[in-house]
């Protein structure tokens, strides 16, 4: 499973790229918003800026507009614009701008997204909370589908009136009360929701990628990876925890204080002296 970055943060993604772990970035006009304050240029540099770093993987960016002629155009206006920086740019639509239930917008995502696949713009679908609505934009030609786990947990939580914080895990298979398990329209987690939207495009073989997005924590990038997600989308926060064990810094300790002098000066004289506070000679 590929993992992405989910930042506009150029720092937070060019560390992830450091550590040599990310496939990718995207982003949404709430993590451009909260990336603003620590922005040294304009907009039109910055994302130039996060493109380079990105070279060689895909980056999504958002489009604005709620309705399918806006976002077409400015879904090609951003590809124009930018794609030639690095050729990895992708263009984030929503499945339906809709804002409220009797506005006439819902099917223009849909079509935003036939719209620019059909120019060969590669789009990644966002807000997917049903496998019918991931059908439905890998049918339009989207090459990725964003279900949102965590906000399908946290809607899940709400219902069964737990108290939570944005970063707690919630079981895959459910929350079972007395005796029911919540769901929303038969989706019973956040996991859930990937490993449907999963079934449903392999058994099809669509050739549409489904990337499990607001991933919070490690065991539902561990969950995504285990249900077949082709990607997981993760903060910062998120790709430290995956590297952290307490039993790892405990066999660290146990390895480092049983180091048998004369094997290690075998290779690494200056670093051991560092370490044992001692001048070590080689022979
Ligand atoms: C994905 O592309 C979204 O930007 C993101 O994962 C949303 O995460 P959140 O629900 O934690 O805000």
């Amino acid at each position: 499973m590929k993992l992405f970055i989910d930042s506009a943060d150029y720092e937070e993604i060019k560390q992830a790229y450091d550590w040599g772990i990310a496939d990718g970035v995207t982003t949404n006009p709430s993590l451009m918003k909260k990336a603003v304050s620590k922005m040294k240029t304009n907009w039109n540099d910055y994302i130039k800026k996060i493109l380079r770093r990105a070279k060689g993987t895909p980056v999504s960016l958002e489009v604005t507009s709620t309705d399918a002629t806006g976002m077409i155009a400015e879904g090609k206006q951003l590809y124009k614009m930018f794609n030639k920086v690095a050729k990895n740019v992708v263009i984030k639509i929503p499945v339906n701008p809709a804002l409220k239930e009797k506005d006439s917008t819902h099917f223009d995502g849909i079509t935003a997204i036939r719209a620019l696949t059909r120019s060969k713009i590669p789009v990644n679908c966002t807000l997917v909370f049903t496998p019918e609505q991931a059908l439905l934009a890998a049918k339009a030609g989207a090459s990725f589908v964003s279900p949102f786990a965590g906000r399908i947990d946290d809607l899940l939580r709400e219902d069964c009136g737990t108290k939570f914080k944005k970063w707690d895990y919630y079981p895959a298979q459910g929350h079972a009360g007395e005796k029911i398990v919540y769901n929303d329209n038969g989706i019973i987690s956040g996991i859930d929701l990937v490993d449907k939207c999963v079934r449903v495009l392999k058994q099809y073989n669509m050739n549409t990628q489904v990337l499990a997005a607001s991933v919070r924590n490690v065991r539902q990038v561990r969950e995504s990876a285990i249900v077949g997600a082709d990607i997981a989308t993760i903060p910062l926060t998120v790709m430290k925890d995956l590297i952290a064990h307490p039993k790892t810094f405990d066999g660290m300790a146990k390895f480092n204080k049983d180091v048998v002098v004369d094997y290690a000066k075998l290779t690494h004289k200056e670093s051991l002296s560092r370490r044992l506070g001692v001048s070590v000679k080689w022979k």
